[in-house]
């Protein structure tokens, strides 16, 4: 992968460990840029995918900007040197506290997703006397016919505002002393293999941008999220080129003069990532052959959370009759299961898999449960590697932990 030998590299680092290749990261930036090509475009990265500060670099380095969630997220993309005018904050639980650090590090803008957290942000900027930019979150009520628990843009869903209520915000707008309400933002959901909904959704933004600018309103931005989806299956997905997106994207917003951004996440970084891991040991239970795996739903939750397929491969390819596995990680919940009945070539402890497109949504989402120490996570550069977080030491896992001495009454 990336021209490094991946046994070499789990035999150095240890398994179960995550991988990325920052070639593939660079190719898909690289195409989306050229898919772009013509418009006042931005590419946001979307930080939640993947938020090692060694990836935020690697876009920071190709000229990308970040869509954060949180100020952590925020805390994280200064640190790795993204410039704040190329931040967008999202996000439906902003606190006061995150919004004070926003302004304070003068992020570009807001997307803002209700009335509460317009009158909070204009409250803020105006005790800093600052101006903050803000877009209105769109709930197109869409379909994107991905899975329930990724979907974001049903009327029923808890983001963004109808469009209604976004029109009586820009209505009232000339009261925002402090907001600049100039900014439309739509994302309908996550890992969408299919261009219709997401042209049904930049269609009503559109016709909504349209409508405020005869109203007499300066829309400077339309933000179309992300939710590009990626292959996970081989021969079963099919995702869309990034033509064809920024197309859809051309057409429907044919006619805006302003900036256009974008918030990929999984498709930049999800297929450029694996996660290494070795075979425990194979147990036959009464009725199922497990594969128990060194990696589990703590280093990849995707498929006990979503019921997730990811491809799953052995990393050296040697002639072996295939058997039919349930492979399970060593957490002690049934939902550690990473695929049922998967055919693989027969497998013995000690031989090294690889779980496939595990570079979104896999360490970012890691948590420490059963006390397994975050995994390492490495990143490839033609024929390099460098460890860009070593594994957790049990010190590191526990630190802030303490006995209860210090009791004190409130
Ligand atoms: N913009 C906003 C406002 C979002 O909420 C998200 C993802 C993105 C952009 C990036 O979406 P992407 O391009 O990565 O699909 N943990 C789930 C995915 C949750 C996505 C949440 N929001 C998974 O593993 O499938």
């Amino acid at each position: 992968m990336d021209g490094v030998d991946l046994s070499a590299v789990a035999r150095r680092v240890g398994t179960p460990c995550h991988v990325y290749s920052a070639s593939a990261i660079r190719e898909r930036i690289g195409a989306l840029q050229t898919a772009l090509h013509g418009l006042d475009a931005q590419v946001c990265y979307a930080v939640k995918a993947n938020s090692n500060v060694a990836i935020l670099q690697l876009m920071a380095e190709a000229g990308l900007g970040a869509d954060i969630v949180s100020g952590g997220e925020l805390w994280r993309c200064l640190r790795a040197g993204i410039p704040p005018h190329s931040i967008v904050f999202s996000g439906v639980g902003k606190t006061a506290d995150e919004i004070a650090d926003a302004l304070d590090a003068g992020v570009a803008r807001f997307n803002v997703e209700s009335a509460d957290e317009l009158d909070l942000l204009q409250r803020m900027a105006a005790e800093r006397n600052v101006i903050a930019h803000a877009s209105v979150r769109i709930n197109p009520d869409v379909d994107a016919l991905t899975h329930s628990k990724i979907s974001t843009g049903k009327s029923e869903n808890k983001f963004g505002v109808g469009i209604d209520e976004a029109r009586r915000w820009f209505g009232a707008s000339a009261a925002l002393t402090h907001v600049r309400l100039d900014g439309l933002h739509v994302h309908i959901g996550s890992q969408l293999l299919d261009l219709d909904p997401i042209r049904l959704a930049l269609q009503r933004v559109a016709t909504l941008w349209r409508e405020l600018v005869a109203a007499g309103h300066s829309i400077g931005s339309i933000d179309v999220g992300g939710g590009l989806g990626v292959c996970y299956r081989a021969g079963h997905d099919h995702p869309i080129s990034a033509e064809d997106y920024a197309n859809v994207i051309r057409g429907a917003l044919a006619g805006f003069a302003g900036r256009i951004l974008l918030e990929p996440g999984r498709w930049l970084v999800a297929e450029a990532g694996v996660l290494l891991t070795q075979v425990i040991r194979v147990k036959q239970g009464r009725q199922r052959k497990f594969l128990v795996l060194d990696a589990a739903m703590t280093e990849l939750v995707r498929p006990s959370l979503y019921g997730a397929w990811h491809d799953i491969v052995p990393v050296t390819r040697e002639a072996r009759p295939p058997q039919v596995y349930d492979i399970v990680g060593p957490v002690c919940e049934t939902s550690d299961t990473f695929a049922r009945d998967r055919a693989l070539p027969e497998c013995g402890p000690g031989d090294l898999l690889m779980i496939k497109a595990t570079g979104a949504y896999g360490a970012s989402m890691a948590s420490n449960y059963n006390s397994r120490p975050l995994a390492a996570e490495v990143l490839l550069d033609r024929g390099r590697y460098a460890v860009v977080r070593r594994r957790q030491t049990f010190d590191e896992m526990v630190a802030g932990e303490q006995p209860a001495t210090d009791w004190e009454s409130p």
